[in-house]
């Protein structure tokens, strides 16, 4: 039970902002920096976590490596603004950029990629797991059998969006899914046929991740789903572009094979381990109550938006590689 004294002003000022009233990715990363030294340029280097919850390090570089893969993301949308305000794709200029923006989004996403995997050595899996992302388990955590929070004073509150924060809200990811064309929602007909586990998985899981950005950020996907030419349907018709589009996709694939890897580590294998001494601590009992359902429950190891993790994952991985134009 949320009380009414924080649950009405919260519900109130997301509704403002156009998205859920709980912990999201614009909260822990997105909002959530100042720079060291304001009369020097934003970047990695420049930037300092404010809000922490564990106060480690380990949390403030999770955060880190979120912002870094969101500040390569500009390259991202850069290149998807220039398709987009193309005058016209028919003349051999336009194909040729095309042709090379995409080369070099492959470069990018593999970029995103590196920056996934440099969480390793500085952000300690076994601090992640009970230290980290307790705090980070939204309503539906537990699974769908499992009742959710109450929002006290917010009516109706069973229909509010409560699941816990991941990267799967950055609005950088999305755009890059939708000018790729991956159909996470198994709509389209497409080679190789889903698997029997990809047909399991939760296939509304990223549209409804769409409701935990900021409302501009919804606005601006919206914006990017009604291009009247996709550049998948472009590539298909023009074989100089099959190539370098299929070049862009499979990035994408090796980066949500590298993510699976990295969330198996940090969420599945940790699952296993039992949490350190930590007396005195407020957060101890917490934890001690997630340890006890941990050790009670043998389901599925769950995201922290409350889905079976890796079938949610592979689904993701699956549906990208999909997209592929020559499939092998
Ligand atoms: C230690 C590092 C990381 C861990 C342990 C981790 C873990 C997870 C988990 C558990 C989910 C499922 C979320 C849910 O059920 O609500 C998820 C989703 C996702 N994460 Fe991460 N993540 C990490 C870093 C990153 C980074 C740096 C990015 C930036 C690109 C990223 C991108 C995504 C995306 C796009 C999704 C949605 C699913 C998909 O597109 O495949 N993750 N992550």
């Amino acid at each position: 039970m949320v009380p009414k004294t924080l649950a009405i002003p919260l519900v109130q000022i997301s509704r403002h902002l156009g998205f859920a009233p709980v912990l999201t990715f614009a909260d822990t990363v997105l909002w959530n920096w100042e720079l060291v030294n304001p009369a020097l340029p934003l970047s990695g280097d420049n930037m300092r976590f404010v809000n922490l919850f564990s106060g480690t390090n380990d949390e403030r570089n999770f955060y880190h490596a979120s912002a870094m893969a969101e500040l390569r993301g500009i390259e991202i949308l850069r290149i998807i603004d220039d398709y987009n305000t193309l005058p016209n794709v028919s003349d051999l200029t336009s194909i040729t950029k095309v042709a090379r923006d995409l080369t070099r989004l492959a470069g990018v996403v593999d970029g995103i990629s590196e920056v996934i995997q440099s969480v390793r050595p500085l952000c300690d899996p076994h601090v992640f797991y009970w230290d980290i992302r307790p705090w980070f388990e939204g309503s539906d955590a537990k699974g769908p059998t499992e009742p959710g929070w109450v929002y006290e004073g917010v009516d109706p509150s069973e229909q509010l969006d409560l699941s816990g924060p991941s990267a799967g809200q950055s609005s950088v990811m999305h755009a890059l899914d939708i000018f790729l064309d991956i159909d996470h929602t198994l709509r389209q007909k497409r080679y190789p046929a889903p698997s029997p586990e990809n047909k399991r998985a939760d296939h509304g899981f990223m549209q409804r991740m769409r409701r935990y950005m900021p409302g501009k950020h919804q606005e601006y996907l919206n914006m990017l789903s009604a291009v009247p030419l996709p550049i998948r349907d472009l590539a298909r018709s023009m074989p100089t572009l099959r190539e370098p589009y299929d070049m862009a996709v499979s990035a994408l694939k090796r980066l949500r094979d590298s993510h699976i890897r990295i969330a198996c580590l940090y969420v599945v294998t940790m699952s296993r381990s039992t949490p350190g001494a930590r007396a005195g601590c407020p957060a101890s009992a917490m934890i001690e109550r997630l340890q006890a359902a941990r050790a009670s429950g043998n389901g599925p190891v769950r995201g922290t938006g409350g889905n079976e993790l890796s079938v949610l994952l592979k689904a993701g991985r699956d549906a990208t590689k999909r997209a592929m134009l020559k499939p092998n």
